[in-house]
């Protein structure tokens, strides 16, 4: 017969045994690979934040959940496109929730104080849209890559097709911060070459979305077109009320894609015919495209933009990282060397990263017909970012 004090010792050996191999499950359980989102869920970019994290997901979907065999989680913070926030916002990301990448954002000015804190702190970051053009001119840094544009590459090319359509004088329009700045900027310098030229700057404060003085300074200065840059709700608001002024039946609207982008239901006939240039069009018809767009409207019950599109590639770019390094995120160098090699085989047409870790990309000329930007070609191909000012330093 066993005693109790032998059935006490069988057991506490028993416990013993089994708090052993849990703790030796938890040291193998490969520790989850840690993404944070920084993204605009409120404001008037709201639907460009939602798209970037929808397209970002499916991608991770379709790798089985996983980025270098390791399970992906996710946190998010709402940036709500605000400057002012943006230090705490980040901070949050990088000390309280260590996330391994920060995925982010779509405002210029909130990105540029997401890059400040990726220098300081060595956190891999990458931008699914903003375009500011310093991130990947005098900031470029090892650990900072974009998968959309710099604002200087749609509107550079939007530019020079404008003069050769024959315009001379035009007038710009756009919310005073920096990616409006570097849009007109852009646009002026594409202009100029193809023998145009800009002859009035007209700013509206972000997200301001009361342009009727704005509307009427353009039919006093009647220009041969206009060149706008908005997104999101305030592109909406502006392609209506510039249709609603009678101002499209005599004086053509231009804007990069952003102008037309995920937003055509809203604006309905107010955008018809209108002319942009970005570096997707709707159902571009290739197969790629084709299965991206079926697979994101199967997934999320809603048609993909250029958002979903970036979103989608950040996620492609880490896969290739983080595949190079078996899911080891310490293994810096090798991450990054990885993402620099990388061909992404984007649904908008394949690209690689320039030396500063921006997009060399085609441009496309789109035309808005009924609910689609569709592509009239490829305007300029292979477009890089000049990267004026960036000298890459050695990754770390
Ligand atoms: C930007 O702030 O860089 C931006 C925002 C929306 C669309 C395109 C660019």
């Amino acid at each position: 017969m066993t005693s109790t004090f032998g059935r006490r010792r069988a057991a506490l050996a028993l416990s013993i045994c089994l708090s052993l191999s849990s703790a030796a499950g938890a040291q193998t359980a490969p520790a989850k690979i840690k993404v944070g989102f920084m993204l605009p869920y409120s404001g008037t970019y709201a639907a460009l934040g939602t798209a970037i994290e929808n397209g970002f997901r499916l991608q991770v979907q379709e790798q089985g959940g996983r980025f270098g065999g390791r399970e992906v989680e996710y946190v998010r913070v709402d940036d709500e496109s605000d400057p002012s926030k943006a230090v705490d916002n980040v901070g949050k990301l990088i000390k309280r929730d260590q996330v391994d990448v920060i995925v982010g954002t779509v405002h210029s000015g909130v990105a540029m104080a997401m890059a400040r804190a990726a220098k300081e702190s060595g956190t891999l970051l990458v931008i699914p849209n903003a375009g500011a053009d310093a991130i990947t001119g005098p900031m470029c840094a090892p650990n900072i890559f974009r998968t959309s544009f710099s604002n200087w590459q749609p509107a550079y090319t939007m530019g020079t097709v404008v003069g050769q359509r024959g315009h001379r004088k035009v007038v710009t329009v756009t919310w005073k911060y920096a990616a409006g700045d570097e849009s007109v900027k852009g646009f002026a310098e594409g202009l100029q070459k193809s023998g145009g030229e800009v002859v009035k700057d007209l700013t509206v404060p972000f997200p301001n979305a009361e342009f009727q003085a704005l509307l009427t300074e353009i039919a006093a200065a009647k220009p041969d077109a206009v060149y706008a840059f908005f997104a999101g709700a305030g592109a909406v608001k502006f392609v209506k009320d510039y249709a609603a002024a009678g101002l499209g039946k005599t004086i053509p609207l231009y804007g990069p894609g952003f102008l037309t982008d995920g937003t055509l239901e809203a604006q309905g006939e107010s955008a018809q015919g209108m002319f942009t240039t970005l570096h997707y069009a709707d159902a571009l018809g290739t197969p790629r495209d084709d299965a991206f767009r079926l697979a994101y409207a199967k997934t999320w019950k809603l048609q993909p933009d250029v958002y979903a599109v970036q979103g989608y590639d950040a996620a492609q770019a880490l896969a290739v990282g983080f595949k190079a390094v078996g899911g080891d995120a310490s293994k810096r160098r090798e991450l990054i060397a990885a993402m620099e090699a990388a061909r992404i085989d984007s649904p908008r047409g394949a690209f690689v990263f320039s030396k500063a870790h921006n997009p060399v990309q085609d441009v496309y000329l789109r035309r808005v017909d009924g609910n689609v930007n569709k592509s009239q070609g490829v305007a300029i191909k292979a477009l890089a970012d000049p990267a004026r000012g960036c000298r890459m330093p050695a990754a770390s």
